[in-house]
């Protein structure tokens, strides 16, 4: 057993996680919703030192819905130290404490008209626009992770349910990862749309892929914080995104623990 998996039970007791979920930018505070212990990440060997604002470096495991979750409060982008693996050491705790689920979330731009700043994105799927790969440097043959639906549809079909119960729009779409930290171009965001994606943003794919590597079923929302470049008047800036997403947040959620009720 891992150090990081020996600290959790010795802290928040050794009843089985059900469900990850990751809290992108400005959804930080999602993590008070759970009724639990709290562990900083800098405790928790193999977690990564996040230093981005607007996220919350601890990982939260309790009770929310009658579900026994585990929460991480922030994530390390690949933009931060050029790693795409370093959600890796946090997801194999999370599937080590018996979680066979991940829910992840981010905040993203939009590219089409119908999804607009303060709406939600269910995504069907992803583009990697990056050319990384946290997965690079596996050894074994289960580095070829079949991708095909990466993204879960009985879970996607869970959240889609929790949503229209709740009477909250979620649309799917497809996300372009791209690595940041700058933001995209005018011409690059025309070139991912043409590409068929719907929304872009700097993280949730190599977690994707890597949950997929670990036989974590897994879906992810986005959500929608700005049109993105060139598409609108307003000004891109890591404040705005901050600023913008406790409106997605709020529906997050109620769609979130809809679906943790249903899971029950
Ligand atoms: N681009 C990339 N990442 C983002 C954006 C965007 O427009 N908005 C929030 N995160």
């Amino acid at each position: 057993m891992s150090k990081s998996v020996e600290l959790i039970r010795d802290r928040a007791g050794d009843a089985p996680v059900r469900l990850g979920l990751i809290l992108g930018s400005g959804l930080g505070h999602l993590a008070a919703a759970v009724d639990g212990v709290s562990i900083p990440y800098a405790d928790l060997p193999g977690f990564p030192h996040v230093g981005v604002s607007g996220h919350n470096p601890n990982l939260v495991i309790g009770d929310l819905e009658g579900c026994r979750v585990a929460v991480f409060g922030a994530r390390e982008h690949y933009y931060e130290n050029g790693n795409p693996a370093a959600m890796r050491p946090a997801l194999e705790t999370l599937q080590a404490l018996g979680a066979d689920m991940l829910i992840a979330t981010n905040a993203a731009g939009s590219m089409r008209g119908d999804i607009r700043p303060g709406d939600l994105m269910l995504l069907s799927d992803h583009i990697n626009f990056s050319g990384l790969n946290p997965l690079i440097g596996e050894r074994t043959d289960a580095r070829f992770v079949p991708m095909t639906a990466a993204h879960d549809p009985a879970l996607r079909a869970g959240l889609r349910a929790a949503a229209e119960a709740e009477g909250i729009a979620l649309t799917e779409g497809v996300y372009a990862w791209y690595s940041g930290p700058s933001f995209e171009t005018p011409a690059e965001i025309r070139a991912i749309r043409t590409l068929g994606a719907d929304a872009v943003g700097m993280s949730t794919v190599p977690e994707v892929i890597l949950a997929r590597f670990l036989g974590l079923r897994v879906a992810a929302i986005s959500t929608i914080t700005n049109m993105a470049a060139g598409l609108s008047d307003e000004q891109i800036s890591h404040e705005h995104t901050k600023a913008m997403a406790p409106l997605g947040a709020a529906k997050l959620e109620r769609i979130l623990r809809r679906f943790l009720r249903q899971l029950r």
